[in-house]
């Protein structure tokens, strides 16, 4: 795939012959009764430009190339997910059998902090729009994105699929939770009134090549990696924002985007599903530092700002479903794909989200 983000519509024809049927399941009480399409499939992602959307441009091109799959990566230029009318015209256009729904205002803890409202508005918004545009379009599938950071601030750990509606989330990023969490819904009521096999998958932080690596708005890690780049170049500290010790999953972005393939193609739930390394791998926010300032070779100094905002303490995930479906699945290891993040943004520092 060319690797231009300008070009907005990403067409990548992968054959014609007839794709595998999903079978139907019972999981949960949910019958699935429109999981099946026998047909070629038509797959359109929305926010195809962002990091989880490059991710699977790459897995779709270089590994999981399947007959009978056409893919459409959609970005912003293509249309305004936020605007009614703008999304239905993109839906008919395309007329996708399945879509992968990952346009999202998106942002790290300070970004949260400052834009609640925006948060809330913007992605229920999207996720109205781009769910019933698909119905309207008869799309069979749907897998829409959800994320570790949405379930309740005061929990038991680790946490799992069945506790994202048990409390308020931390209060830092309710708008986005409290929106994210509205795709559960939707999914359960499109699910009673149509039986639309509508789902989501709860990923835990991830990262990788096309992330946002601005340091103000963007994650913890690609903001490290950032910060530790221009600390490197100008000859100065690494200041880590906070105490260091929140603890976090990291998702590399090439595992999230084939075990999404996987949900795609194989999972028949509606009720979602957590895509995450396991609990074991959490690491701190300083362990996580201290693996950039390896994987970068940083030479200077590292200080924590303790004047800045932890956010929430842990949101410890458990990957136990994920793992009762593929129990081989290999995830990447964290100090080969951060390794691998360091190289790309340093290769594309010019050219990167920043
Ligand atoms: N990154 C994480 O750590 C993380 C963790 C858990 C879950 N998630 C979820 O994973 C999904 C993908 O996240 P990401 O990190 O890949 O995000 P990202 O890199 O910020 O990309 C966001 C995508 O959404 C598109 N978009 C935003 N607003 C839009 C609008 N109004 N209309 C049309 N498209 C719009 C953007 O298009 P443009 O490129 O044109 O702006 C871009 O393609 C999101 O649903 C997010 O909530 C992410």
């Amino acid at each position: 795939m060319c690797a231009c983000a300008a070009a907005s519509v990403f067409l990548l024809r992968t054959g014609s012959a007839a794709a595998a049927a999903v079978p139907k399941v019972a999981v949960s009480g949910l019958l699935l009764l429109h999981g099946c399409h026998t047909g070629p499939r038509r797959v359109l992602v929305t926010g195809g430009s962002g990091l989880v959307g490059r991710a699977i441009q790459h897995v779709v091109q270089e590994e999981e190339r399947k007959d009978g799959e056409e893919w459409i990566f959609l970005s912003s230029k293509d249309a305004n997910l936020m605007n009614k009318e703008e999304t239905q015209a993109v839906f008919q256009k395309h007329k996708p059998t399945h879509v992968i729904h990952l346009a999202a205002l998106v942002g790290g803890l300070f970004k949260n902090m400052r834009g609640n409202l925006d948060f809330w508005r913007h992605n229920l918004c999207i996720n109205d729009n781009v769910l019933q545009a698909a119905h309207e379009v008869d799309a069979v599938k749907v897998v829409s994105c959800l994320s570790t950071c949405i379930f309740p601030d005061k929990t038991t750990y680790p946490i799992d699929e069945t506790m994202i509606h048990n409390g308020p989330p931390h209060d830092s990023n309710f708008g986005y939770s409290y929106a994210k969490r509205m795709i559960d819904v939707h999914n359960r009521g499109y699910f009673e009134q149509t039986g639309r096999s509508y789902t989501s998958v709860i990923p835990t932080n991830v990262f990788g090549p096309h992330d946002n690596f601005n340091i103000e708005d963007g994650h913890v890690l690609p903001g490290l990696i950032h910060k530790a780049y221009i600390a490197q170049k100008e000859g100065k500290p690494l200041v880590v924002w906070g105490s260091g010790s929140p603890r976090r999953q990291f998702i590399y972005s090439l595992d999230l985007a084939r075990l999404i393939l996987w949900v795609l193609r194989n999972y028949n739930e509606v009720e979602p599903i957590i895509l995450s390394v396991g609990e074991e791998e959490e690491v701190s926010i300083k362990e996580a530092a201290e693996k950039v300032v390896r994987a970068l070779d940083f030479k200077g100094e590292l200080v924590h700002d303790t004047s800045k905002s932890d956010g929430q303490f842990k949101k410890t995930a458990s990957n136990a479903k994920l793992m009762r479906y593929l129990p081989n699945f290999a995830f990447t290891p964290f100090d080969k794909a951060l390794k691998d993040t360091c190289d790309w943004f340093v290769a594309n520092y010019d050219n990167a989200r920043k």
